[in-house]
């Protein structure tokens, strides 16, 4: 066997069958196999996409690739909740320590940024000290002091998502149906936990654009679920504008923390929908019932405490946050009501601030991104501030406003 019949085969839209992909992938964890030729197989991936064998099995192949975490020691119920990714899309900060501050076990292994949605991995590094890479003992363990860990992938747990996420980041192939499949129920399988909710986002500011796309992938993570008898919830949700008002790693730290503290808005509507329906499905009791008891716990601060005690866990020093002192307000010259900001442009604008990645081993910036200070519904006035941009230095950014803001 060699790769480049494998990419050849798969070019030419054959199927490969599993000693193939296995020879592939596992060849390119071992760094057998050049980045240059997985970019290549993967796109060919991409452009043609993947059978439904060759997508479970491939799954099976992620998954072996690292341990797969038994935490039957937990007395109750695991649930993990995972994002397919947006802008603004902090919701897991919300989440997480809301549904653990219900009496649930939340174990989560997340990821980093992808293209130009955000990932919660760097979201949480943006806080001074906070540690994303947990052994499996460190993980078990902080589930049983506080009931939620979150970790990225590590040489342990999906190593194969490790290394393929950050390449699909960088060469043009986030935006696959059976490489999202693989990637995430990979990662959820591994993390042990018995319920698994998705949030599948879908618009121009996710990674799936049409809502026929984001039912396929729904049906496949289902179905994916279903083989490894997991309960798997799916839900399509819009992503067409930003979510929240912050996007940006610490800006979506600082933002998810207003939530926490009692912010209302959509964010916490959003929140509020997920958790609960997590709390249902955990804990065999109505979502009207799981409602009422996730809303009581965010009133209450539970959740906030719950969020301030993980940061501690891991390390991290909430009290760090920072933005960059480099700011610039772009201004309205018109005036109207805001019908309509698009996500796709503030995503690659943040981008291009430095809160995302174009080369594998770019560094991010934590302080950079954008401010929304007007959102869909809002009156401006000529001169308002529309957003308010944190740079990485004072140059100033030359735009056309009309890119991300409709005003009529
Ligand atoms: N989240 C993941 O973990 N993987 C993807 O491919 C997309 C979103």
């Amino acid at each position: 066997m060699n790769i480049i019949e494998i990419i050849n085969k798969k070019r030419l839209n054959k199927e490969l069958t599993k000693e193939e992909l296995e020879y592939a992938f596992n060849n390119y964890l071992k760094k057998n196999i050049q980045d240059y030729q997985m970019s290549s197989l993967l796109m060919a991936i991409c452009i043609n996409g993947m059978t439904d064998q060759e997508i479970f099995n491939l799954v099976d192949i992620f998954i072996k690739s690292g341990d797969v975490l038994d935490l039957s020691c937990l007395d109750g119920v695991k649930v993990d909740k995972h994002s397919t990714g947006g802008v603004g899309d902090k919701i897991t900060l919300i989440i997480a320590p809301l549904v653990a501050s219900c009496g649930v076990y939340v174990p989560k292994m997340s990821g980093r940024g992808l293209g130009i949605t955000g990932g919660t991995i760097d979201k949480l590094e943006s806080i001074k000290g906070f540690k994303t890479s947990l052994s499996e003992k460190e993980f078990l363990q902080e589930l049983q002091d506080i009931g939620l860990a979150i970790t990225s992938q590590t040489s342990n747990l999906c190593p194969l998502d490790k290394v393929i996420y950050s390449l699909r980041d960088v060469t043009g192939t986030t935006e696959s149906i059976p490489l999202i499949a693989t990637s995430i129920m990979s990662k959820k399988i591994a993390g042990g936990a018995d319920k698994i909710f998705i949030d599948i986002k879908c618009g121009k500011g996710a990674l799936l654009k049409t809502f026929e796309e984001a039912s396929k992938l729904k049906d496949l993570m289902e179905r994916i679920g279903k083989f490894y008898q997991k309960t798997t919830i799916c839900e399509i949700s819009d992503m067409n504008i930003p979510l929240g008002s912050n996007i940006g790693n610490s800006l979506e730290v600082m933002e998810a923390l207003d939530v926490l503290k009692g912010k209302n808005g959509p964010l916490r509507d959003l929140a509020l929908n997920i958790a609960s329906e997590m709390i249902s499905i955990s804990k065999n009791i109505s979502k009207k019932e799981a409602l009422i008891e996730v809303t009581k716990s965010l009133d209450e601060k539970k959740a906030l405490n719950k969020f301030l005690e993980f940061v501690k866990y891991q390390g991290g020093d909430i009290d760090s946050l920072e933005v960059s002192d480099f700011q610039e307000e772009i201004k309205s010259s018109k005036s109207g009501v805001v019908t309509n900001i698009n996500a796709l442009n503030i995503g690659k604008l943040s981008c291009y601030l430095g809160a995302g990645r174009i080369n594998k081993e770019d560094k991010i910036n934590y302080t950079v991104g954008i401010i929304l200070n007007k959102l869909v519904g809002d009156e401006v006035q000529i001169g308002d501030t529309l957003m308010t941009l944190y740079k990485k230095n004072k140059q100033e950014i030359v735009l056309n406003v009309a890119d991300y803001y409709d005003i009529k």
